[in-house]
């Protein structure tokens, strides 16, 4: 049987993932085969820098694939049958402001926790809905693999706003951590491994690690992260190793699972605090790291009008996206974590919840695992976490400032309510083109 061959969107084509994506996807069309891949993004300029790059590379790779480049919704969005989402609405300058302003209060600066997150969150909510709109207007059949941040907040937003539509979050966060874990056990890959876990996006924990005949990895993944947290020494980013590295104190809290890395500005906030330049945060690392990196690249390839050459690789790590489309294209059931709606999967936590869980995917969408009733310490600490990411949903649907202001003052980050109060009047003031008006 002749496969049949698939239809693209990136959305948000100017996103520094994307040349990892185009290359990782056009590695892969014999798994997943390709007619047309489109970009499409609201930011023409920005677009074009990596679109002309990519151009090249899937004349190079493929020059069977048709590939378009738009900023029109019509044209980015019809005749698809997959749209894969990262969007950052207000970019890096706004992350800078996410991170910047709480941190002037001692309290985390983040993209995705805290104020940082709960703002990305009220920004990011309209642009998802938008480009989810337009998929379900020009391509109504497509689904839409989404993994803009913050991947809690905009799951939610659409479970509430979009209930029906064939939307799927997912986050690449657990599936780093899986190959580290993998790696210090001496795995060739986190393929190996089946694994149980529970929690909410950037908020969770391994309960079970097993082989493929079932025998228990755990035991042994725990005593590396003991002593070396999820550092396999792999890593050259000074401020990920951080992270890695700390993921040990983390595990310490409960000796029984494995962590997420993200607990760490949960549990630890004053000492991540304690460590952040506030005048130089991630967004200018990732400015003057990542971005100028992959779009001097990029500017390089057109130039010389080949990539011959190139420094740009296949984003492997995100290779989860395309087991994700292959899991729906061909109904392989695999099992993956995604963020989806709770519905008793964790027996004692809220029903309406968007939890990350194990589910198998195939044609249809998901199907999650049970995992049973969690202990006290995580579903105290998801319980107040859920709150914030509801209370965030709530305070765009009904453009309420007291919801907002309770968001942030529930968050563990935050230490009181007077502090909540001024880093969110100050947050209204940094977002006034992008959030709605609160009252
Ligand atoms: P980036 O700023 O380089 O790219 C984002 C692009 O989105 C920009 O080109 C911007 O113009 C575009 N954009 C913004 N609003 C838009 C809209 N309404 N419609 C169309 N395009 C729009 O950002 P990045 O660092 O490459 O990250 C992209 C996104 O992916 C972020 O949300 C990031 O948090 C997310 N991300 C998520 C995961 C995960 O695990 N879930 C992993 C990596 C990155
Ligand atoms: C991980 C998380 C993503 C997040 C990214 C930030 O991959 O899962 O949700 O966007 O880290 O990375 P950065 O390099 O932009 O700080
Ligand atoms: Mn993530």
């Amino acid at each position: 049987m002749r496969m049949k061959k698939f239809s693209v969107t990136i959305a948000g084509g100017g996103s520094t993932y994307t040349p990892g994506i185009v290359k990782l996807l056009l590695n892969n069309l014999d798994k997943f085969p390709l007619r047309q891949l489109k970009l499409y993004d609201n930011d023409k300029e920005r677009q074009d820098i990596v679109a002309d790059a990519c151009e090249i590379i899937v004349k190079e790779m493929a020059p069977e694939v048709s590939f378009t480049t738009t900023t029109d919704p019509e044209e980015g969005f019809s005749d698809i049958d997959f749209v894969m989402a990262h969007i950052r609405v207000g970019k890096y300058a706004m992350r800078e402001k996410d991170e910047k302003i709480p941190l002037k209060y001692d309290v985390i600066g983040q993209e995705t926790c805290g104020p940082g997150g709960i703002a990305y969150g009220m920004r990011s909510i309209p642009g998802v809905l938008e480009i989810l709109d337009y998929m379900e207007k020009y391509s109504p059949e497509a689904w839409m693999l989404n993994y803009s941040n913050p991947a809690a907040i905009v799951a939610e937003a659409t479970r509430k706003l979009r209930p029906n539509s064939k939307i799927l979050n997912i986050c690449d966060m657990p599936v780093g951590i899986e190959s580290r874990m993998a790696k210090a056990i001496g795995l060739k890959s986190r393929k190996e491994m089946d694994v149980r876990y529970y929690g909410l996006n950037h908020f969770g924990w391994w309960t079970d690690i097993r082989d493929k005949e079932g025998n228990d990895l755990k035991p042994r993944i725990i005593e590396y992260v003991k002593e070396h947290g999820y550092d396999v020494g792999d890593h050259h980013d000074a401020s990920w190793q951080h992270t890695f590295q700390i993921a040990k104190d983390v595990q310490a809290l409960d000796s029984e699972t494995l962590p997420n890395t993200y607990l760490k500005y949960y549990m630890y906030g004053d000492q991540e605090v304690a460590h952040t330049d506030k005048n130089y945060t991630r967004a200018n690392m990732v400015m003057e790291g990542r971005e100028k990196n992959v779009f001097s690249e990029c500017n390089r390839i057109v130039e010389a009008g080949t990539s011959e050459g190139t420094n740009l690789k296949a984003g492997d790590h995100a290779s989860y996206i395309v087991d994700l489309a292959r899991a729906i294209a061909y109904n392989t059931h695999e099992r993956m974590l995604l963020i989806v709606e709770n519905k008793g999967a964790i027996n004692n936590f809220e029903e309406t919840a968007m939890v990350e869980i194990p589910c198998l995917v195939g044609a249809n969408g998901y199907e999650p695992l049970a995992q049973g009733n969690i202990p006290r310490f995580q579903k105290g600490l998801m319980e107040q976490q859920v709150a914030v990411e509801k209370l965030v949903v709530e305070a765009y649907i009904e453009k309420s400032y007291q919801k907002l202001l309770q968001a942030l003052t529930v968050s563990k980050t935050v230490p009181n309510a007077e502090i909540a109060k001024q880093i969110l009047d100050e947050l209204i003031e940094a977002n006034k083109d992008f959030w709605p008006e609160l009252h």
